[in-house]
């Protein structure tokens, strides 16, 4: 017979900078899902991927002076290789850049809009001319009594630009209903009322699907100023990752879709639950099942962000806790429905109590006792008494208890059961006695009996604990030298699993114990070189160099300049200091904003030859867009001068 299918995702990421221990903790979820799903006997298949357009991304590339696909390429390959550090074992890894993916959402663009579901119309919103940004008026910082921009602090102003809208307000009511009788669609329950009463009962608002003032995305097949904005492009992936496609699609999509969740963050559930829904019932195709939106891990109390410095990285961690003491601290500290905080003293705590004290001493000293009573060949049991049914109950019933748990995503609650069953086993060797048991000859069959019952624990917790903690539960189950039968999910509902005569292996210490203070301290004295390292680089005090930093001739070599002839110019609208001028350069003509009104007449500008910067990435300035830079000069007193050559030569002439 097939095995049930089972289909999970994580969100794809931005990759504008380096995973975090937040993004970790997504991932490691989904992950400790898929793989319990396989070990319940599912088909399970698990994406994760990076979502790679967009402005910011644009603009980060510009900063550090590469393309933007050479500035993801370079964070793709530490996310993957994060992802491996941490046991992750996805199915796929969906880029919004690979072409698979592009064709197909250019492809779904079109079809919402020849079936009326996309129009063109204006977006209208505060626009921020340094940082090339829109906001919304809420989003607005107030500074002095001057609405100004949340990311720069400088003046934003209202403005206009062409956009193509998706109706949501169409499919709202279809939404509402779905989502009414499907009470598991949007889990925790609480969001689900977040999500009807806050946005849909209100009334949906058209979504902004496309921009012009931007390179960096997916082109409109229809219109190439238009580049797809943000959620079409980032929440397809789910189907491309499938090889959905609107002309026919391939076998895995068949298979797999739709989702039996998305595994996401709560700041993202609504474009998950009412946007993507929506471009589902506009496709024709079936809504995922179910889309988990998980609280937030929080530093201490606060919102990890690099202006707060205080982004945790789950590699950092993993060097002083190991893999599995990073994943347990996460999937064990996050609560269901409510933030979790990370604290190194919490981890350290965590650490010792559960993975070092219980589950750690509790397979050492197991393995350890078999070895030395019974040189770790498994005794037959003799009978059970009511002791031995009580630990023999607890065992069978952690795994009735982890399934349970998990077939409603209570990830934390999972390991708690495990938990409660090596603290009944810890407390089992203290209630038998193992090392009085074998002062007395006579005891000696019981003994055996009493090793066997905590061998067939370890081995139950071993199976329960791998899609947690992968690399731990393989070493217990290899302690165990466990038969491969005795390893799975069905053998750990019965116990007596292990096969008396066959031989355990070497007791070798899973979690060692941490002592507070040192690693306290280490930590502390890693953030503050870490601290160091990033600040800025104090200027040499003895004769300090005036202006910039010294450059290199390929540092130089990196800009084209060219010789330019102003064949028009005009007052940009709305902008009294810019102009807006074509300028020829050889065969082509570019045209670029200036600021320099306040100098230049349009009239008088016409005709003269500059000096421009032709390979400048395009920018928008006030909606218009700029294809490089005029050189000026300007002097203290204010007076500006644009650069042009001693003798005349032909405009497109390069200038070295
Ligand atoms: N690219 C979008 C998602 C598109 S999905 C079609 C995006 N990317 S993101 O890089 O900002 O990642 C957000 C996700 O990362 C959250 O939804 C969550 O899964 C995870 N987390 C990021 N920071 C987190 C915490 N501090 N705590 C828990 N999860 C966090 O949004």
């Amino acid at each position: 017979m097939d095995k049930p299918k089972y289909y999970i995702t994580t969100p794809i990421y931005y990759p504008s900078g380096n995973m975090h221990i937040g993004h970790t903790y997504t991932t490691v979820a989904a992950d400790s899902m898929t793989r319990f799903k396989k070990l319940t006997g599912y088909d399970a298949y698990f994406l994760t991927g990076t979502d790679e357009h967009g402005q910011k991304i644009e603009r980060k590339a510009a900063e550090a002076g590469v393309t933007p696909k050479q500035y993801v390429d370079k964070i793709v390959d530490e996310t993957k290789a994060l992802w491996k550090l941490m046991d992750i074992e996805y199915d796929d890894f969906i880029r919004t850049t690979d072409e698979r993916h592009e064709k197909v959402v250019q492809k779904i663009f079109r079809k919402f809009y020849e079936q009326g579901d996309i129009y063109k119309s204006n977006y209208e919103g505060y626009y921020c001319t340094p940082c090339e940004s829109y906001w919304t008026q809420s989003q607005l910082v107030d500074k002095d009594g001057v609405k100004v921009c949340p990311d720069c602090g400088r003046p934003c102003e209202l403005a206009k630009e062409e956009a193509y809208f998706f109706r949501m307000s169409k499919y709202q009511d279809r939404l509402l209903k779905h989502i009414e009788d499907h009470p598991e669609f949007i889990q925790p329950e609480a969001r689900k009322r977040e999500m009807v009463n806050n946005f849909l009962k209100p009334g949906l608002q058209d979504l902004c699907v496309s921009r012009t003032s931007f390179k960096w995305g997916v082109p409109v097949t229809f219109n190439d100023k238009h580049v797809i904005y943000v959620w079409i492009d980032a929440l397809s992936n789910y189907i491309t990752g499938l090889g959905y496609d609107v002309d026919g699609s391939g076998e895995l999509y068949k298979k797999y879709w739709p989702a039996d969740v998305h595994i996401i963050g709560k700041d993202i559930l609504r474009f998950h639950t009412i946007y993507w829904p929506i471009m589902l019932m506009a496709l024709g195709e079936p809504l995922p099942k179910q889309v988990f939106g998980h609280p937030w891990l929080l530093n201490g109390e606060s919102k990890m962000s690099k202006s707060l410095g205080n982004v945790i990285y789950a590699d950092d961690l993993a060097r002083h806790f190991g893999v599995d003491g990073v994943r347990y601290y996460c999937l064990r500290e996050m609560p269901f429905a409510s933030d979790g905080n990370i604290t190194y003293e919490s981890m350290i705590a965590r650490y010792n109590a559960d993975l070092a004290n219980t589950l750690g001493n509790l397979v050492n000293r197991t393995i350890a006792m078999n070895k030395k009573y019974f040189d770790s060949v498994i005794q037959q049991p003799g009978e059970v008494t009511e002791l031995d049914q009580d630990l023999r109950d607890t065992a069978t019933g952690a795994v009735q208890r982890v399934i349970e748990a998990m077939d409603t995503l209570h990830v934390a609650d999972s390991l708690e059961e495990i938990m409660v069953l090596a603290r009944r086993s810890n407390k089992y060797i203290d209630e038998t006695a193992p090392w009085v048991l074998a002062k007395d000859e006579a005891q000696r069959e019981r003994l055996g009996t009493v090793l066997y019952n905590l061998l067939e624990s370890i081995r139950i917790i071993g199976i329960l604990i791998q899609p947690f903690l992968p690399e731990t539960g393989e070493k217990i189950l290899a302690q165990l030298a466990a038969r491969p039968e005795a390893g799975t999910l069905d053998s750990a509902a019965v116990f007596g699993g292990l096969v008396p005569g066959d031989v355990t292996g070497e007791a070798v210490p899973l979690f060692a114990r941490i002592d507070e203070k040192k690693k306290l301290a280490e930590l502390a004295a890693e953030a503050e070189a870490a601290a160091k390292a990033a600040a800025p680089k104090e200027e040499p005090k003895e004769e300090p160099k005036p202006g910039k930093p010294e450059i290199t001739i390929d540092d130089f070599a990196k800009v084209e300049l060219k010789v330019g002839e102003v064949v028009a110019s005009e007052r940009v609208k709305g902008a009294n200091k810019l102009l807006v001028s074509q300028i020829k350069i050889g065969t082509e003509t570019k045209q670029i904003v200036s600021g320099i009104a306040k100098w230049y007449s349009p009239e008088e500008f016409v005709g003269k030859k500059v000096v421009v910067v032709t390979n400048l990435q395009p920018v928008k300035l006030r909606g218009v867009l700029s294809e490089g830079m005029i050189l000026c000069a300007e002097d203290e007193a204010g007076n500006l001068a644009v650069v042009s050559t001693e003798k005349d030569v032909q405009s497109g002439a390069e200038v070295r």
